[in-house]
């Protein structure tokens, strides 16, 4: 069973309505916009985060269900939905014109055919196209043909397929160094789309980097909002990180029980013990052997097979 596909022309109409986001200068308050559409709310209950290990560590779709469909696009999110999973994990970056976009490689090459069409555009970053331009890319051929015409998302149109699914979002900055104001910029576009109000700062986001300034800039811009470290702080240093972050989310070869008990230990800036949710896992030897180190998540390309090895 296939999960809904977005067509080359829907989504192309979503680049053309994304518009230019002006981004403010650094220390100014966020944007204050008005939700432009209406937030859709689940229908039914969203588990908590301290609910998830009754029914074994919460599975996060890496990039979507990226190890069945092309990574970080609309099909790939519907497919974990298709699957049963309500939690994605996907990077966002920003376009020359300061656009958010859904996207992993801060260059362009891997995932689409940026070369083919733009051939004098060399090394086809991210950083030097604009909005409308990615939006000509095709973002889902490399990894099929049936998935040709499948297009690179905006952060606009990505939270909006994410509300009509009823799915949460774990949601990295990638590269923030390559991009000044990607903090903003991405809250602005959250709060745009109605993922700031109470019940998705609460239950349904979490915002991730492996740049701890990235984080700590978020946190300081919305405090409220639950708030990820990517990587393995060591454990002496674990304590000024929980000053701003609620997750610690490390590689997974390395990790120890004792390191997930050190997390533990400590709570985080909303008073709730530090989580830890490794990646990225996606065997069921491997997925038991960290769930069985008190994991509170797992990030996995294959959430299906993780959800069978980690379930109860
Ligand atoms: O969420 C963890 C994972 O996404 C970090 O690695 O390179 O896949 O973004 P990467
Ligand atoms: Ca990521």
């Amino acid at each position: 069973m296939y999960a809904r596909t977005a067509t080359a022309s829907v989504v192309a109409a979503a680049f053309i309505g994304a518009g230019v986001l002006l981004m403010s200068a650094p220390g100014a308050p966020l944007p204050d916009a008005p939700a432009t559409r209406p937030t859709v709310q689940r229908a039914d209950p969203v588990r908590h985060a301290d609910d998830a290990v009754a029914d074994g560590p919460r599975v996060y779709a890496h990039r979507g269900a990226s190890a069945y469909a092309p990574e970080n696009t609309l099909v790939a999110v519907d497919r974990a939905d298709a699957l049963g999973f309500d939690w994605v994990e996907n990077d966002v970056q920003l376009t020359r014109d300061g656009v958010p976009v859904v996207m992993h490689d801060t260059g362009l090459k891997r995932t689409t055919n940026a070369e083919e069409v733009f051939p004098d555009r060399a090394p086809w970053a991210v950083k030097d196209f604009t909005a409308a331009e990615i939006a000509r890319l095709d973002a889902g051929s490399w990894f099929g043909a049936r998935y040709a015409g499948t297009r690179v998302p905006t952060l606009r149109r990505f939270l909006e397929r994410l509300g009509r699914n009823r799915q949460n979002l774990l949601l990295e900055i990638k590269s923030p160094a390559t991009y000044p104001g990607i903090e903003r910029a991405t809250l602005a576009v959250l709060k745009e789309e109605g993922w700031l109000d109470r019940a998705h700062v609460r239950d349904r986001l979490v915002i991730q980097s492996f740049g701890a300034d990235s984080v700590r800039t978020v946190h300081a811009l919305r405090p409220d909002v639950v708030t990820g470290f990517l990587g393995a702080p060591a454990a002496a240093k674990l304590p000024a990180y929980a000053a701003f972050v609620d997750q610690i989310n490390p590689r997974a070869s390395g990790l120890s029980g004792g390191y997930v008990a050190a997390a533990h230990a400590l709570k985080g800036p909303h008073g709730k013990k530090l989580q830890v949710n490794p990646w990225v896992v996606d065997d069921a030897a491997s997925a038991r052997k960290v769930d069985g180190m008190g994991v509170d998540g797992i990030i996995t390309d294959a959430p299906d097979v993780v959800r069978a090895a980690t379930k109860g």
